[in-house]
């Protein structure tokens, strides 16, 4: 025990000191932002393998895929959705929409931004139909939102960042008859698949991001998008070329029709999914997640993967970490265990006595 706490000390310095390493690092990679490279990786991920992806950076945005998916300008309805819109610029993939002519809605609750988002969309609204909304995003009130302003039902592009409820936003969105063609949410990979994590609605809930309570896990998000018919196309881990270059955390999803399949045939599988997610995250530090317990345990589920693989039985330590994540949704009743556990503490230091966290564990054969 007291080893691994000292290894667990060395490998978060390790982290913190390596971290601009990693940026160079991160900057040597390849990084991979045509569609073609993007299938490429989708297509590797559902080989049939465990195997570990090749390191490959996606750097995403909007205007790629529509110019890929809808070249055609009579396929689109140049409207898109940005929900927790900041100052409505910065490291933003609805911007260059609006910059490009496109109309819609910046929803943002937090007055500190009004000032500058009003300034920088002003100067972008030469389509004359690009409206702040300041209101907070919650899942009741957010088809009303959308029927104001006359949002077309399958609006080409959606954005979810609100550090929050963002898979409850998304749900009530995609649950009310809206289907955007694409959309883009915030993920909180501290928790690796199978485990789902997500932080419910509540009024009174006030949670901590920083403490690591917020959005939903990799695996919650897949779920929800696999049910609604989209494909996940790509996890946004890193942006190489910003100062901070791990300050995306996103996945990226395409509605299964404009990749030529059936709602019940996404491009991407569980199987897939998952490897593009250890191909992603594997090297990185939780993100906020990551304290000590009072017990002296440092507490990264992402970390955690392969402790708990040996706690349930699994003697393969060479495994690619994809195929450890299969193997604890084979167990998926014990690994509940650890969730359950990580969402305790959760629901203790990071949010108040309203918030609900849900949590399950994707079960597999
Ligand atoms: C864009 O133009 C419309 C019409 O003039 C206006 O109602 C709207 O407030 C403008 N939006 C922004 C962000 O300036
Ligand atoms: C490792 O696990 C396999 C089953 O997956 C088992 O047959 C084998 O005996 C185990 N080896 C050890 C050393 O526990």
């Amino acid at each position: 025990m007291a080893e691994s706490h000292v290894l667990q000390t060395l490998l978060v310095y390790f982290f913190q000191l390596a971290w601009p390493f990693f940026g160079v690092e991160a900057r040597g990679s390849v990084v991979v932002q045509r569609w073609e490279d993007i299938q490429a990786i989708m297509r590797s991920a559902e080989d049939g393998s465990w195997k570990p992806l090749p390191l490959r950076t996606p750097r995403m945005s909007f205007k790629m895929l529509l110019d890929a998916l809808l070249p055609k300008k009579g396929s689109r309805n140049y409207f898109a959705v940005n929900v927790g819109a900041r100052e409505g610029l910065f490291h933003d993939p609805v911007y260059p929409l609006f910059a490009d002519g496109y109309g819609g809605l910046a929803i943002e609750a937090d007055p500190q931004w009004y000032e500058t988002l009003t300034a920088n969309l002003a100067e972008v609204n030469s389509s004359k139909a690009v409206f702040i909304v300041k209101e907070k995003a919650q899942p009741y009130t957010m088809k009303e939102v959308l029927d104001r302003f006359q949002t077309p039902l399958d609006f080409d592009c959606l954005k979810i960042d609100i550090d929050s409820i963002d898979l409850p936003i998304l749900q009530s969105i995609l649950q009310t008859g809206y289907s955007p063609k694409m959309f883009m949410i915030e993920v909180n990979y501290d928790f690796p698949p199978p485990f789902q994590f997500a932080l419910e609605f509540d009024l009174e809930c006030k949670a901590k991001f920083s403490e690591g309570t917020f959005g939903a896990s990799p695996d919650a998000i897949f779920r929800e998008a696999s049910l609604r018919g989209y494909s996940l196309v790509a996890f946004e881990a890193m942006d190489p070329e910003s100062e901070t270059v791990y300050h995306e955390h996103n996945m990226w999803f395409v509605r299964n029709d404009l990749l030529g399949r059936s709602a019940h045939d996404p491009a991407v599988t569980w199987r897939g999914m998952v490897r593009m997610y250890w191909a992603q995250f594997a090297m990185l530090p939780c993100l906020h997640v990551g304290f000590y317990l009072s017990t002296g345990k440092w507490m990264c589920p992402k970390h955690q993967i392969r402790e708990i693989f040996t706690e349930l039985g699994g003697n393969h330590t060479s495994w690619p970490l994809a195929k450890m994540s299969h193997y604890l949704s084979q167990r998926a009743a014990r690994s509940m265990f650890y969730l359950s556990s990580w969402r305790h503490q959760l629901e203790r230091r990071g949010c108040t006595k309203a918030c609900r966290i849900s949590v399950a564990v994707t079960r597999t054969d």
